[in-house]
């Protein structure tokens, strides 16, 4: 187990400038499409850790060639793609570690292949919900089989898919706001007979849209493939040729830059962030910070790769309480457990609601994040749907667990900046799932964080 040792920083302390790792959610993305597109891609600035590596190596089972260069720099990948067709059966079964976006969007790629796949991963995925995308695949046609759990309505990995070659046209209306089932059917539909629509709740990150709309070449004469606005999208698979190669351009994690965004909203003399994704899908803790009254600047707003992608600057902010609930809660969905915390050094009562959620992502984030809060002394109860921070509150240094929970770990890491004395983050081996890096980002701001031992 690899334990994290963080001291308080002196008042506004931190400073300077860095970056952080590609986006997660477009790295899975990127890699799945070059595959099946017809040619050689590139995907600089791949997130070439954790969570990133489970989907790569997933994809060489495949059959696809994967070269790497300069892993340990900027890590560009170039992906020999062999067609919508092209990917062949995996010897044994493929491992999504513990990465859920994985599990989930492989499922959805996998369901149309003409050969049998079983995913699997670690235990911690193994207790995430299924359901929400066996059923959608299944009433495509596809033979796809879990664990059924106690009630009828959960299912869990291991997935078994039975290739059948082909799925059929039809449409979805999705209860919860998910961008990982929204894509899973999205891949699926490249595979089906006839469109494919899905219709969400509320709107959801949209990379995997913008990503196919780059990608798609349409069968001549056909009207476009792809067409999607906030609440929907919709493919017919028989208007796409074939997915043309591409250089895609991986912008920074706006979810993992929220950390050192968070420690210099707490403790910052001024830190910027360079190059991070700003997709207005992601971004929902900027406008929540903000309307805190949280400094945050962004600039040289640029455009790659079809996502806007900017430089955020944020120093120490005198910051309110607020309420978070309805469409803003899935444009900040990984962000609450670094909100959390900022909740416990802003005055008054914020109230998070609408967030349910929270309780399937890597843990149940409204659980852990209140139960290791606490134990820093912050005044944070959990609610079915949310929590409810009292603040502010001068945190105390205490020893804390990440429980196998890579954003979490984070969290604490930077709790541990503005606690009393000295915090002890356990269990900080998961931080690499999302943001390698991320300790001597820190370090290199001038914070005082280092491994034990
Ligand atoms: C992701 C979507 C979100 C998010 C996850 C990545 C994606 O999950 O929490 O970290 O890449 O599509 P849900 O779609 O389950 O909300």
């Amino acid at each position: 187990m690899t334990q994290l040792i963080v001291r308080r920083q002196q008042d506004a302390s931190l400073q300077g400038r860095a970056g952080v790792p590609g986006d997660k959610s477009i790295s899975h993305r990127a890699v799945m499409l070059a595959a099946i597109a017809d040619g050689v891609s590139h995907v600089k600035g791949f997130l070439y850790s954790g969570d990133g590596l489970a989907t790569l190596h997933c994809m060489r089972q495949l059959g696809i060639r994967i070269d790497v260069e300069a892993p340990d720099d900027v890590p560009s990948l170039v992906v020999h793609g062999r067609g919508l067709r092209g990917l062949t059966a995996p010897e044994g079964e493929l491992d999504c570690g513990r990465s859920g976006t994985t599990m989930r969007l492989m499922a959805g790629l996998l369901a149309g292949q003409a050969f049998d796949t079983r995913l699997t991963g670690d235990p911690q995925l193994l207790r995430r919900p299924m359901r929400r995308i066996v059923d959608p695949l299944r009433r495509m046609g596809a033979e796809i089989t879990g664990t059924e759990g106690h009630a009828p309505q959960t299912a869990f990995a291991p997935l078994t898919i039975r290739g059948t070659g082909h799925l059929r046209s039809s449409d979805h209306v999705l209860t919860v706001a998910s961008a990982q089932v929204k894509s899973a059917i999205l891949l699926a539909a490249l595979y089906a007979d006839g469109p494919v629509s899905v219709t969400l709740p509320g709107p959801a990150r949209d990379h995997t849209e913008r990503m196919l709309t780059a990608h798609i070449v349409a069968a001549p004469g056909s009207p476009p493939a792809l067409a999607f606005s906030a609440l929907t999208a919709r493919l017919d698979a028989s208007a796409v040729d074939h997915l043309r190669p591409l250089i895609w351009e991986v912008p920074g994690d706006f979810s993992s830059a929220a950390f050192p965004i968070a420690a210099a909203l707490l403790t910052g003399a001024g830190v910027t962030i360079e190059g991070v994704g700003v997709n207005p899908t992601r971004t929902g803790l900027l406008d929540v910070v903000r309307a805190m009254g949280g400094e945050l600047a962004l600039t040289g707003l640029r455009e790659q790769g079809g996502e806007p992608m900017a430089d955020v600057t944020a120093q120490a902010s005198s910051l309110s309480a607020i309420e978070v609930g309805g469409e803003t809660v899935v444009r900040m969905i990984d962000e609450f457990p670094i909100f959390a915390l900022l909740a416990t050094q802003a005055r008054g009562t914020t109230v998070v609601r609408d967030a349910a959620e929270l309780r399937v992502k890597e843990t149940d984030r409204i659980m852990s994040v209140v139960t290791e809060l606490q134990k820093l002394g912050a005044r944070i109860t959990a609610r079915p749907d949310g929590f409810i921070v009292e603040g502010p509150t001068d945190l105390q240094g205490a020893e804390v667990d990440s429980q196998g929970d890579h954003r979490l770990a984070m969290t604490l890491a930077v709790a541990g900046l503005v606690a009393r004395g000295e915090t002890r983050v356990n269990g900080a081996e998961c931080i690499p799932d999302s943001y390698p890096g991320f300790v001597e980002t820190l370090g290199a701001l001038g914070a005082e964080v280092r491994y034990a031992g």
